[in-house]
Formats: structure tokens, sequence, C-alpha cells
């Protein structure tokens, strides 16, 4: 990659550009931004190398939360060596996928090997089946603080966000209020029930207050007296911003025509401690393939019993209902197994439980959420030093989302981006890039390492 002569530009005008809105001054302002050149005096990967376990190996910007413990780094590292995708390379793609470890993949395996051991089709396997499902939005609603009534199973984040946005009783000339910061595919589904109902929609500028303001004042400003549903996610998938969901949640159910509120969870759910029923929140969709590190094909929606009564199933199958002794419909499930269809891969069920398990083994929610921060953190002090890259915040991070810009004569570069992501991965370090804003992110999760951060963090020094 090629580089040109450096500029010297505010990192505050420059957050202010690409995020938008008002921003309080950060404190690298009006610093110099060196040239990017990859490529040049590159000093070789970092990828396959052997990780060095010695935590205090932080190079030249010392973190500023104290390394983890010694005891708990061997317990972490004999904890990782469960986990293939971990042994390769160094992983920062969490919010995308997270990695399986072999207890999970060996309980899927198990759960096909029973299946076909007992049936594949049979009364045996069809209790067990039965008690596999039930056994599952157990555990799930262990880890929501809710109960097991309130979820349905579902394949994936987005199918739960489509059951509620379907099934809503939508009148034309109903409101959807959006952040600016949600995912493709739930954008595509309100356009699509615009089109069909006559429902109208808008986005409210959120992406802004990662770095100041309040979102709580901004959503309220953005809601109209004919807005019905808030569609939000609890930790923004492209800055990392932990929204504040309770004080979200209050102003629209407080409202003279309440308004129900529902919350993409793609990246919150197995890093916040989360306790749904505290929240208020309506609906809450989710998934097991992300930061609970399960098999994809295997999420869930949290329902409130009051919201319960208020959407109807678009789908409807033999999971969905009850029947009489003929086999004949008589209605529907009376709780979030309603929303539940038909066949489905049931080996998925053990696959998760059994990597929810090893989780819970290494340590508590408030645990792996606060050495999440531990991690997060230390990468934003190590990318807030480096002349020419700028972290997306101004502040360090609340969750593991780490995005940060690679720039060129002072601007955000997308060929950098990709050349960036293409050049690690080639190298066994796996990042992701964003269209928006265009900008590269790093996910560290519990399972990272302190010594994989300091590597990144050399070798995007390396870069420059
Ligand atoms: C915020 C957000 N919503 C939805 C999705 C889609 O997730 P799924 O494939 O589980 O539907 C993602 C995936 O990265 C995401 O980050």
């Amino acid at each position: 990659m090629v580089s040109h002569g450096a500029t010297v530009r505010s990192t505050h005008a420059l957050r202010r550009r690409y995020l938008g809105a008002t921003l309080r001054p950060g404190p690298f302002a009006g610093r110099s931004l060196a040239p990017m050149g990859f490529g040049r005096g590159g000093k070789g990967g970092i990828g396959l190398e052997p990780i060095p376990l010695d935590t205090a190996a932080v190079t030249s910007s010392p973190a500023p939360a104290p390394d983890f413990a010694h005891p708990a780094l061997d317990a972490l590292i004999r904890h990782r060596q469960d986990f293939p995708a971990l042994q390769r390379g160094h992983y920062f793609n969490y919010g995308g996928q997270g990695p399986m470890a072999e207890v999970a993949l060996a309980a899927l395996a198990d759960a096909h090997r029973q299946i076909q051991t007992m049936g594949p089709f049979s009364n045996a396997v069809n209790q067990w089946i039965r008690e596999e499902l039930t056994r599952t939005r157990q555990a799930m609603a262990e880890e929501l603080g809710t109960t097991a009534n309130t979820l349905t199973l579902t394949e994936d984040v987005t199918v739960g966000c489509n059951i509620p946005l379907w099934g809503m009783p939508w009148q034309a000339g109903d409101h959807i209020l959006l952040s600016d910061c949600e995912h493709p595919g739930v954008i595509a589904t309100v356009q699509e029930i615009g089109r069909r109902y006559g429902v109208t929609h808008s986005t409210c500028p959120l992406m802004a207050t990662v770095n100041g303001g309040d979102p709580v004042a901004v959503i309220d400003q953005a809601l109209r007296p004919n807005s019905r549903l808030l569609v939000i996610s609890h930790i923004f998938w492209n800055t990392g911003q932990v929204l504040p969901l309770k004080a979200i949640v209050d102003l629209c159910h407080q409202r003279a025509n309440p308004v129900r509120v529902l919350v993409d969870a793609a990246q919150s759910v197995g890093v916040l401690p989360l306790d749904l029923p505290a929240l208020g929140v309506d609906f809450y969709a989710f998934t097991g393939h992300k930061w609970w590190c399960g098999p994809a094909g295997l999420g869930g929606l949290y329902v409130t019993p009051a919201a319960l009564e208020v959407i109807h199933p678009t789908f409807l199958g033999w999971r969905s209902i009850t029947t009489d002794a003929a086999g004949h419909p008589t209605g529907w499930q009376p709780n979030g197994q309603r929303f539940e269809v038909a066949t489905s891969d049931y080996a998925l069920q053990a696959g998760l439980r059994a990597a929810l398990a090893h989780q819970a083994a290494w340590g508590t929610a408030e645990a792996r959420y606060q050495r999440i921060l531990h991690l997060s953190q230390r990468l934003w002090h190590h990318l807030s030093q480096m002349p020419h890259l700028c972290p997306v915040r101004q502040t360090p991070p609340d969750s593991g989302l780490v995005s940060f810009w690679v720039l060129q004569d002072g601007e955000p570069s997308p060929t950098h981006h990709r050349q960036l992501v293409e050049t690690l991965e080639a190298e066994g370090t796996f990042l992701r890039t964003l269209q928006s804003p265009n900008c590269v992110r790093a996910c560290v999760h519990y399972l990272t390492l302190e010594s994989e951060v300091d590597a990144l963090a050399d070798r995007l020094r390396a870069l420059a």
C-alpha cells in the first residue's frame, strides 16, 4: 500500500464529520497524524507465531488496567485450548461468530448420534427432543434472568426480530422508529412492512452519541404521536456503544400512546450480564452463535407476557399450536413456543447448552463482562496512541467491540481498511471492515489474551 504526506488534523473534527452531531473535544484533538504505508518496512506477521504468555508484554503503550493475575491466566489458557479456532491465529471476530469449544462440538455430534440411535423418528426420540427444547429454553432463561415460557427458540437474531416486526397489528399510518445503527436485514424488514401496510418509518441519529449526547433525548425528540415501535440495538454493532436500555424503555412505555421496544441483541447477549424483566423491554432478539460461542443456527426471542398478547404468529406449524384428540388445531401454545414452527436441527440444542456451561465454568456473566472491558480498553489505549489510527470512540469502550479508522492524509481510508483486514487475515489475525461508518472492527472476548491484544497493537504499529 502507498502512503501520502502527513496531515495535521483534529480527531475531534474527524469524529464529528464521520459520526455526525456535536461532540465534546476529545483528549486527542489536534494531534498530528502520520502517513500510512502498509507493506513498507513489514516486520513479518504475528499470525502464526506462538502467543507469548507473559501478560506484562505491553510494548510501547502500557495499558492502564492491571494485567490479569497469572494463576487466572493459566486457567484461561487451559480453557482456551478447547477451542480449535483459537489455536491457529488471533481471533477478533466474535461479533460475527464466536468459535466453538471441542466440548460443544462433541455435544453436537453426540446429540446427532443419539437421534440416529433412538430413531431418528420414534416416540422415544420425540420425547427426548421435547425435553431437549425445554432444557435449552431453561438454560437461555437462566442467562437472561427470565423464565422459559417467555422464550421462543429461533434460528438467529434476524428471525427473532422478524417475529414481532411481522406480528404487530399494523395499521396504515403507524410509525416505526429505528436508530441509525441498525443491521441491514432488520432495516429491510421494516422497509417491506412499510410497503405492504402503509407504515412509515424514520431513523434517529444515535451514532453520534457514542462520543457525547443523550440517546434518550434523541429518541424522545424523534418519536411521533403515531409511533408504535422502536427498533434499537442494545449494543451497536458498528461503534460498540452500549445503549441505556432501561431509560429508553421507560421513555417509550410512559408516552401517552405507549411505544413497544424491539431490541436487536446480537452484540449484547453473551457480553452484558442481563436481567431482561428488569429492563422492561418488550422484545429481545438474540443468537447463540456470537458471544455465547454456540453453533450457528440457534438463537432466541424474549417476549414479555403483555407483549405476547399483542403480536400474532406469522408462520405457524405443529410446534406453534395445541391440538385436540383428533389432532386438529385448537389454538396457539400459551407461551413463546407459539412462534416456533416445525422440524429443526435439534442437535444444536445440546451444542449451545454445552457452550454455555463451558463459559460458566470459566466465570460468571459479570466476571466475563469485566474481562471483556479490561481487554477492549487495553486495545483502545493502544490504538489511541498510534498517530496513523483513530478509534471511533473518543473515550474507552464499554463493550467488546473496538472500531477504528486507518488514516491517510488525516482521513479514514476505506482502501486501507480493506487492505489491513486482508493483510492481517493472510497472517492468521481476523478482524473485519464495516461500511457505516467505514472503519475496521476488532472484537475482544473474555477468551482473548492480553498478549493477543498487544500483538495486534504491535502489528498495527508496524504497519504504519
Ligand atoms: C446488530 C446485528 N443484528 C443482526 C445481525 C444478524 O445476525 P443473525 O445472522 O444472527 O441474524 C448481526 C450480525 O452480525 C448484528 O451484528
